[in-house]
């Protein structure tokens, strides 16, 4: 049997892989124009920087990790999310001691061993993006309003920007015992799930998408109601903001996250053009995580795109797909020989070129031709090469022209309208 794919995986090919360029060249140049750096990390970790981060208690710790067994019994994870290894790194080489605003931003592959489905993964991409070392209100707006920019540079609709705020380490646990309070008297309608993290993780409940979860939580007291006066404080100068920038949003109380690391500020960029795994990005503040793991005490806030569920939304009609521009067609050896050092200069200008390598029939050059699409044939022959000139044929218009095989690749690059080099 042909060896597949892993069961969760996915091959971006030529003809997709457009829309991933489009998509990351946009958002690049948006998080710069903000100030953001790019960073690489490393795509596995010692397993701890996850659990320490993320969170013991959470799903991606307790199950979906891809976790080896180092020698020395040191284990290490494929990366499951992209903030842990940016904080990581950014204690490590220190970077809070070069500017009072590190802003990085990373794009690559993360893995989660989840149970695959439409639009979920085991083996995704993220864009994401994460500003480090101020806690102003005035900031998360900021990083909203960039990541509702690319969404309008990228021409999407139908997203819907849903915020909360998730409290601090002073008022949390106040929430968390109101809600295990509540959700001791609903127990028996609990899925099993629940009912095992209901005490260790209470929050993760209100997130659950069994229906009688749903119905379990639906008069759960809410953490908006709960939030300390400086939390509060926070939450309304992000929404004042937000609206001073134009950022439609809506406030969902009910938000949580799948990652214990998150204060304040939180945030999921919703799709209702999706099925069920319909969130596109998410993030939020993280004012603990960099102590959490070592490193001075720094806030920091961030989000990351879900590259598939990004690129399932855009019009593919958007861009041109991948087209070789130009085929040369050749009758003859001397033909043949000629074209070679004429192939290698245009590809040189950028002109982008095809030819055939087998020896077909005009004929069957020209049906090739049409296969890749080619806007341009060049027909060259005996005729041609004794008169030192070349058949142009627009395969659009269905002309033909002669023109001077001295003036090819300007001739050429004039109608592709290809800058001079
Ligand atoms: P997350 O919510 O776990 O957050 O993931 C962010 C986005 O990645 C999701 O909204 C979704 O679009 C995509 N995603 C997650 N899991 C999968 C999957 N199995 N298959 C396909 N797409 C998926 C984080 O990862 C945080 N690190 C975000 C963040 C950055 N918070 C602060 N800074």
């Amino acid at each position: 049997m042909n060896i597949q794919a892993i069961k969760g995986v996915k091959d971006i090919l030529p003809g997709e892989i457009e829309v991933w360029q489009y998509i990351e060249d946009k958002a690049k140049n948006i998080l710069e124009t903000y100030g953001f750096s790019e960073i690489r990390v490393p795509i596995f970790e010692y397993t701890e920087l996850f659990s320490r981060s993320i969170g013991e208690t959470t799903d991606i710790v307790e199950k979906e990790m891809y976790t080896f067994e180092e020698s020395a019994g040191k284990k290490i994870t494929l990366r499951p999310e992209g903030t842990a290894p940016v904080v990581r790194a950014y204690i490590e080489h220190q970077l809070y001691n070069k500017s009072h605003i590190t802003k990085l931003y990373y794009l690559g592959p993360m893995f989660r061993h989840e149970r695959p489905q439409a639009g979920r993964y085991r083996q995704f991409y993220q864009i994401g993006a994460e500003a480090l070392g101020i806690d102003s209100p005035v900031l998360d707006a900021e990083v909203l309003s960039m990541l509702d920019n690319i969404i309008k540079e990228l021409d999407i609709q139908g997203l819907d920007l849903q915020i909360n705020s998730l409290g601090c380490k002073d008022c949390r646990p106040g929430y968390r015992e109101a809600l295990k309070g509540f959700l001791k008297d609903k127990f028996p309608m609990l899925c099993e799930n629940c009912q095992s993290r209901m005490e260790r993780n209470p929050l993760r409940v209100l997130d659950c998408k069994s229906r009688t979860c749903k119905e379990a939580v639906a008069n759960a007291p809410i953490i908006p109601d709960y939030l300390c006066g400086h939390c509060k404080e926070h939450f309304d100068k992000v929404k004042e903001t937000l609206k001073t920038l134009k950022v439609s949003f809506s406030t969902n109380p009910r938000l949580v996250r799948g990652l214990d690391y998150y204060t304040k500020t939180t945030f999921e960029l919703v799709s209702t053009n999706l099925g069920a795994q319909n969130t596109v990005a998410a993030g939020g503040r993280y004012d603990g995580l960099v102590e959490e793991l070592g490193g001075p005490k720094t806030p920091g806030i961030g989000f990351a795109i879900g590259m598939e569920r990004l690129a399932s939304l855009i019009k593919k009609d958007k861009f041109r797909t991948n087209i070789p521009y130009i085929f040369i067609a050749t009758i003859g050896d001397e033909a043949k020989g000629i074209v070679i050092p004429i192939i290698d200069g245009l590809r040189k200008k950028g002109i982008k070129v095809e030819t055939d390598y087998e020896g077909l029939s005009l004929k069957s050059q020209m049906r090739k031709a049409d296969k890749f699409q080619a806007r341009y044939v060049l027909i060259i022959g005996e005729d041609e090469i004794k008169k030192g000139s070349v058949l142009l044929r627009d395969m659009e218009k269905k002309t033909q022209e002669e023109i001077d095989i001295n003036n090819l690749t300007e001739v050429l690059a004039a109608k592709l309208m290809i800058p001079a080099k």
